[in-house]
């Protein structure tokens, strides 16, 4: 490789890792969503096999005749491939705070000839989420953007059904990544059961269950 390349390459990994800490700075005091125009971060050769969505799929255990909540789905890219998984007799709702994002989600639906996904534009934490509806809810690098994390955790867990199981994807260049530990601590507060943990420290994904009983 010649050294004006390798300069390049070097300037390139430097200009974003900086973004990417200044922006998880500023998300402190500001939410900070990801943009829709940048949704294309999540589909690049680096996050392939790691971050899949049907690895996702997968990991979450979702089968045909499921109802799925992609919560902060973005432009649908796990989405389109769970609601293929539930089929014609399950069911996916896709939501998101920013409408830019839905309506990319949507087009992708709609051009993979899907009409058993609902969009729901709403901010978790907000309450809006159906009580024990469904199976399965996936949270994939969204957790860190949402500002009151506990409130938006509880209205998930509120909307599995007991038995249910939330699936959390974190992966570490995200600037709002969470690590697992934190990412524990919260979903046992509300109430949630760790049953499985796939990937490592920089890229994970991790189970919880609803217990059939809640403890209130
Ligand atoms: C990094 S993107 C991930 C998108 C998608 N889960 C994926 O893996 O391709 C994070 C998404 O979460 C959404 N989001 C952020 N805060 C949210 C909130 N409070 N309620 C719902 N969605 C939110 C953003 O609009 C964005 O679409």
């Amino acid at each position: 490789m010649n050294k004006k390349l390798v300069r390049s390459l070097l300037l390139g990994l430097g200009l974003t890792g900086s973004v990417m800490i200044a922006w998880r700075f500023v998300s402190r005091l500001k939410p900070l969503p990801c943009p829709a125009w940048m949704s294309w971060l999540l589909e690049n050769p680096f996050t392939r096999g790691v971050m899949d969505a049907p690895l996702l799929v997968q990991r979450a255990g979702i089968k045909p005749g499921m109802r799925v909540l992609d919560a902060g789905c973005g432009a649908g890219r796990v989405t389109v491939e769970a609601a293929e998984k539930v089929g014609e007799t399950g069911e996916v709702v896709a939501l998101d705070i920013q409408p830019a994002m839905l309506e990319k989600a949507r087009a992708r639906s709609k051009q993979a000839g899907l009409d058993n996904v609902r969009f729901m534009l709403s901010a978790l934490g907000e309450g809006m989420l159906p009580e024990n509806r469904f199976d399965r809810a996936l949270l994939v690098t969204v957790l860190g953007e949402i500002p009151d994390r506990k409130a938006g955790l509880e209205e998930i867990a509120a909307s599995l059904k007991p038995g249910g199981l939330l699936s959390i994807t974190e992966m570490i260049p995200d600037p709002h990544y969470q690590p697992i530990r934190a990412v524990r601590q919260l979903a046992h507060s509300v109430g949630l059961i760790e049953t499985r943990v796939f990937g490592n420290k920089m890229v994970y994904t991790v189970n919880f269950r609803k217990p059939v009983q809640r403890k209130l």
